[in-house]
């Protein structure tokens, strides 16, 4: 079962005199109760796909299907009440997200009547609960607290927790770690994941750094300039990658004790302008068919991937 479906999305970015692909044609599932990473070089679309299930950006094309509906053709006050029942995105602007004048209490209280009939009792026993699912030791004093009593790790925690406390089936991180420090970041993650485990929440983590995603996704889904590099289960993708950018990406990432040997040249930011693999450039493996042709996802089984030189048979 999904609990999210993509299906060709396309998202343009008209900026001025420049037209941005940054989504392009993009096909993907999450699977109900699992955790998918997404991950990709700055500038790769990731945020993009996250905005567009979210109804932030509306897509050119494609359809995102949730509960058998069509959320791209949701009007505004129907795409409200999904965001805040259904879908939530957790982010990096945790900080401004928060107003910086209430307590903790009344913005969660506000979060929690917004779509259901409670008492001003029954809300904040709830906020109180779900304070504690993530993670926050003293939900009482977090509740009396104004959010520049808190932490950085204590005030995503409380995002997170407002996202539950609405009812969330669907959490969207995106690269909601990257600001804190690395103790932080990894207890996050284990909140992350015992939600999912407990409460079956299905996710989306975005980030950028792959040994995160290593320790929370069940499945990895790679980004090149806007296109699907590679889909693969976490295990597979870090054992044996398909894509030579999954395997390029891998050598790059930083690691404790090796020197890590960075991807030659540039990420083409344009995607959909190109009928080629976009990933050609910088490719050491690439033909003549790969500059001229684009590659399309071959499916391997439960795999996915854009290449002409690891696929075609
Ligand atoms: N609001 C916007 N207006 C114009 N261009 C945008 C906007 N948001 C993102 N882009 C462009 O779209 C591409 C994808 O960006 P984004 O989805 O933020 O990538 P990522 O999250 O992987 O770093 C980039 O080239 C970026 O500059
Ligand atoms: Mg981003």
């Amino acid at each position: 079962m999904d609990a999210i479906c993509v299906e060709n999305l396309r998202v343009i970015f008209h900026t001025g005199k420049e037209t941005i692909n940054a989504v392009d044609d993009v096909s993907f599932s999450l699977r109900k109760g699992e955790i998918l990473g997404i991950a990709g070089e700055s500038g790769s679309g990731k945020s993009t796909i996250a905005a567009a299930i979210m109804g932030l950006v509306h897509p050119e094309e494609g359809h995102i299907y949730f509960n058998g509906r069509d959320l791209t053709v949701l009007r505004e006050n129907e795409m409200r009440e999904i965001r805040g029942q259904h879908i939530a995105l957790i982010n990096q602007e945790f900080s401004s997200a928060l107003n910086p004048f209430r307590k903790i209490a009344p913005q969660m209280r506000d979060a929690i009547s917004a779509h259901r009939k409670t008492s001003r009792k029954e809300a904040e026993k709830h906020a109180e609960k779900m304070l504690g699912i993530a993670g926050l030791e003293s939900p009482r004093t977090i509740l009396e607290a104004y959010p520049h009593q808190l932490s950085g790790g204590m005030k995503q925690r409380v995002m997170i927790a407002i996202a539950l406390s609405q009812g969330a089936d669907i959490l969207i991180a995106d690269e909601a770690t990257a600001s804190l420090d690395v103790t932080i970041q990894a207890q996050i993650i284990e909140v992350l994941k015992n939600l999912n485990r407990t409460m079956g929440t299905s996710i989306i983590f975005i980030s950028h750094n792959l040994d995160a995603l290593e320790t929370i996704a069940g499945r990895i889904m790679i980004m090149y300039s806007g296109r699907i590099a590679e889909i693969a289960g976490s295990r597979e993708l870090f054992t044996s990658p398909m894509h030579p950018y999954t395997e390029a990406l891998i050598a790059a990432s930083p690691k404790p004790f090796c020197v890590p040997s960075p991807i030659p040249g540039r990420m083409e930011r344009n995607a959909g302008t190109f009928s080629s693999c976009l990933f050609a450039a910088r490719c050491p493996e690439r033909t003549k068919r790969c500059l001229h042709e684009r590659p399309p996802v071959f499916r391997k089984g439960e795999r996915y991937i854009s290449c002409w030189e690891r696929c075609d048979e």
